[in-house]
């Protein structure tokens, strides 16, 4: 077997990004360095708190947590509590929090590592708005030819936005931040709307994940529970879209998805279109790559590779 994948989570939890961190916490191939947390679904106060709480769950009490951005590069913070609820996590009963917060700001760690791990060898993953990542690249340029990967979630392309019509969540909380992200040549995996919105939490895979039996997996159980009923009321679905873990699972298996590289521009100007990503799927101009856009997955493979990983879990 090859030497696990170094990986860093850029998150703000979220019960979609709980899943993000629990699935990486429960796979060998990869090797988590720490978990940056960034201001999004909700304030960064709450986002630092509750990926602790989930690394406490899987039993990791051991992984560095940082804070970072508490607010956008240039704008003020919108969050969404209409979605994850009042803390962000809301669902289970989680105690306060046992791992501790490190010292370190996020952005500093992120600068650190990426300086003293061997080149290209870390993938970040970031899963909320793109604050941090931007800060540290403003910061310390050096780093941009050091990273391995992003592996974002975020955007949207024939699938439009979530928060707008136009806009993705992730990228709309700081368009600024994302532009700066994707015109940074650094290799992108972009998972939009697109792609997540095929992956639902279907009442026969969220009991499947209850039926583990597990602590952790209850109380995933019951964050897809109160996560999902935004995304059911709103589409019409049986379950909501499983985002930020479609990141984790590309790291493990590829195979799961398909896309291809694009040209991907950021809506920084327009009031109307603000956040919007401009996808050139069809290739329509000449606008160098930037990103391999994921469009399509295999649900069932996805939800069973997720399933069996929170098995592993105490
Ligand atoms: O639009 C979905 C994204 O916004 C996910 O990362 C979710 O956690 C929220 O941050
Ligand atoms: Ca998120």
């Amino acid at each position: 077997m090859s030497p696990p994948q170094k990986l860093i989570i850029d998150t703000d939890p979220g019960q979609d990004d709980a899943v993000a961190i629990l699935l990486a916490l429960a796979s060998p191939e990869l090797d988590l360095l720490g978990i940056t947390t960034v201001a999004g679904n909700v304030p960064l106060s709450l986002t630092q708190e509750n990926a602790r709480k989930i690394c406490d769950l899987a039993g990791r009490q051991d992984m560095p947590v940082f804070a970072g951005a508490d607010r956008p590069l240039a704008r003020n913070l919108v969050t969404a509590e209409h979605v994850h609820g009042r803390t962000g996590l809301d669902g289970p009963e989680l105690p306060d929090p046992v791992t501790p917060l490190q010292d370190r700001h996020a952005v500093d760690f992120l600068i650190e590592t990426l300086r003293q791990e061997e080149a290209g060898s870390v993938t970040i993953a970031p899963v909320g708005p793109l604050t941090n990542i931007a800060m540290a690249l403003r910061q310390a340029p050096d780093i941009a030819p050091r990273i391995g990967q992003i592996v974002l979630m975020g955007g949207g392309c024939f699938e439009g936005g979530n928060i707008t019509p136009a806009a993705e969540f992730n990228i709309y909380v700081d368009p600024e931040a994302a532009a700066e992200v994707f015109a940074a040549r650094i290799p992108i995996v972009m998972m939009p709307l697109d792609v997540t919105h095929k992956a639902l939490t279907t009442t026969v895979r969220t009991q499947a994940i209850r039926g583990i039996g597990t602590r952790t997996a209850m109380a995933v159980a019951d964050m897809l529970e109160f996560f999902e009923r935004f995304d059911e009321e709103k589409y019409g679905s049986d379950g909501g879209p499983l985002h930020d873990p479609c990141t984790i699972a590309w790291m493990l298996r590829p195979d799961l998805f398909a896309g291809r590289q694009c040209n991907v521009e950021i809506e920084t100007g327009s009031d109307l279109t603000m956040g919007m990503t401009v996808i050139d799927w069809w290739q329509v101009t000449d606008r160098p790559h930037n990103a391999f856009v994921v469009g399509d997955i295999d649900s069932d493979g996805f939800f069973d590779l997720v399933t069996e990983r929170l098995a592993r879990l105490p």
